[in-house]
């Protein structure tokens, strides 16, 4: 049975005063919550949002790491340094770090391994762009950006990985994709995991939904066969709004 899970995705958004003051907001409003709860600031807020978080049910995320283990990297993180400091999960390949920041396939497929090897549960997005879906290559897109990013991982291994399906002409749009059509994804996605490794494999990995999830779709999608829970943009800066879909 696989656990719904709400990630707040913060982006560059939130300083660490208020990061702290966000969580101390929502840790009452999540207490009871029966979904696993996410949150993933920028990484000078990681330190104080894990002590903020403490002993509450919300877990702490990074937003991206490096590959290499350490060395002349200017201006990165490592893994090490995320699980030193109580960091729990990470998101990779987030489409937004795809856009600005030059990361491939086969970078998101080398942080996921990195992040495994440190015990971070890899949040790995995937999604395509409006172009894609007219051109209807959304399915043949993502099924070659999930197995560039499984590549060299084992069985067990997979099942730590949650998935993170994003449209990209959903995100920040306020456009969301209906939750037929987010499933239909998430689903094939799904098939293509067992085709890699076996349908008992695929049906333990988590796959969320996200763009523009927001307070009043967040249970409708929550509920279809294969979406998990989703990674949450805007709507997590919200703690009102964010403790609502955390419920969904
Ligand atoms: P959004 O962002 O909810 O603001 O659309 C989602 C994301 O980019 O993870």
């Amino acid at each position: 049975m696989r656990k719904i899970l709400a990630a707040g995705n913060w982006k560059m958004n939130n300083t660490p005063s208020q990061a702290v003051a966000m969580i101390n907001e929502l840790k009452g409003k999540v207490a009871g919550c029966k979904n696993d709860v996410l949150l993933c600031p920028t990484f000078v807020c990681l330190d104080a949002a894990v002590k903020a978080a403490e002993g509450s049910n919300i877990k702490i995320g990074a937003q991206n790491l490096h590959f290499e283990d350490k060395g002349a990297y200017t201006g990165e993180i490592s893994a090490q340094m995320l699980r030193e400091i109580g960091v729990e999960y990470v998101i990779i390949g987030h489409s937004e770090r795809r856009e600005y920041f030059a990361e491939t396939d086969d970078t998101v497929n080398a942080k996921v391994i990195q992040a495994l090897k440190y015990e971070l549960i890899p949040v790995l997005c995937c999604g395509e762009t409006l172009k894609q879906r007219e051109d209807k290559v959304t399915f043949d897109f993502i099924r070659s950006q999930i197995k560039i990013a499984f590549r060299n991982i084992s069985k067990e291994d997979a099942t730590k990985i949650v998935v993170a399906y994003e449209p990209i002409w959903a995100i920040g749009t306020g456009k969301v994709a209906t939750s037929e059509q987010a499933n239909e994804v998430c689903k094939d996605i799904r098939e293509c995991l067992a085709g890699i490794y076996d349908k008992e494999t695929a049906d333990n990995i988590r796959i969320l939904y996200g763009g523009s999830v927001n307070k009043d779709c967040a249970a409708e999608l929550f509920a279809m066969s294969d979406i998990d829970g989703g990674l949450v943009g805007g709507a997590s800066l919200k703690p009102d709004d964010f403790s609502i879909i955390c419920n969904a």
